[in-house]
């Protein structure tokens, strides 16, 4: 089945309001010049929060086809929760996806899987494409594997999800974030099949088949191609190499 690639760049902790607008604004320019057909492979940007209003004023008032989202969504609708964002704020802010149990997530904010299927259901609710993250350590690879743990991760994200909903699954094996050692393209087919088998079990055959599954960790200009090639692979979710406008323009305009 046929499904459109999306190529997705995760800012991380990098690009204030102002800089956000101006890099936007090249990307589209730059992708426009170069004739990219938006509709052939979908383009998204994930910047920080306070972006996020700066991005939604640009992309609207220029008709820019690019999609755009946030990097993390509270598990609640509002209240006293103190330094978190609504699905419900994201949704007015028409934002179409959201990132969800990024690894620095897991790591660094110590991150549940029940947190992290709390957070999916939330997206839902709030009509958000909820970016599912999922990846092993390079300890998790040695001790169970390639594929056990993003199949778990992925299993227990998806405990709330009913089998209509739109979502994107994003396999990042933790030693290839940022390590300039991507997984060979072999690595990264053989989980997301993984990963489609686990969607046809819990979501059925049509869900699985539209769901796009991305590959992250370590994706430059010069490896993009090789991961596209693979049949179960729908995109990538680039970090640092989508900072750079010629270098994600490429990584976007990769089968040219
Ligand atoms: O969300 C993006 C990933 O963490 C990949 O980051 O492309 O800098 O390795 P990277």
């Amino acid at each position: 089945p046929r499904r459109t690639p999306l190529i997705a760049g995760n800012w991380k902790m990098n690009l204030d309001h102002l800089q956000a607008i101006a890099f936007v604004q090249k990307l589209a320019w730059n992708l426009k010049d170069a004739n990219h057909d938006f509709a052939a492979v979908e383009v998204a940007v994930f910047p920080p929060f306070t972006d996020l209003r700066s991005v939604q004023t640009l992309v609207s008032a220029d008709k820019l086809p690019l999609a755009f989202g946030a990097q993390d969504v509270s598990a609640q609708d509002s209240g006293a929760y103190t330094g978190e964002i609504s699905g419900a704020f994201l949704a007015q802010l028409e934002c179409q996806y959201v990132i969800i149990g990024h690894s620095e997530r897991r790591t660094l904010h110590n991150e549940t899987d029940e947190q992290v299927a709390a957070k999916v259901t939330a997206a839902l609710k709030h009509n958000l494409v909820p970016l599912i993250c999922v990846g092993e350590s390079a300890e998790d690879l040695a001790t169970h594997g390639p594929s056990a743990v993003p199949v778990a991760q992925l299993r227990a994200a998806l405990a709330g999800v009913t089998n209509a909903a739109d979502i994107v699954v994003a396999y990042e094996p933790v030693w290839a974030i940022g390590s300039g050692q991507a997984a060979t393209p072999e690595q990264a087919e053989q989980v997301a099949a993984a990963l489609r088998g686990v969607l046809t079990e819990t979501l059925g055959q049509d869900v699985a088949d539209k769901t796009r599954i991305l590959y992250g960790g370590s994706v430059k200009s010069g490896n993009i191609a090789a991961f596209m090639r693979e049949p179960n692979v729908d995109g990538a979710l680039v970090g640092g190499a989508s900072l750079d406008i010629p270098e994600f323009s490429s990584i976007i305009r990769y089968h040219k």
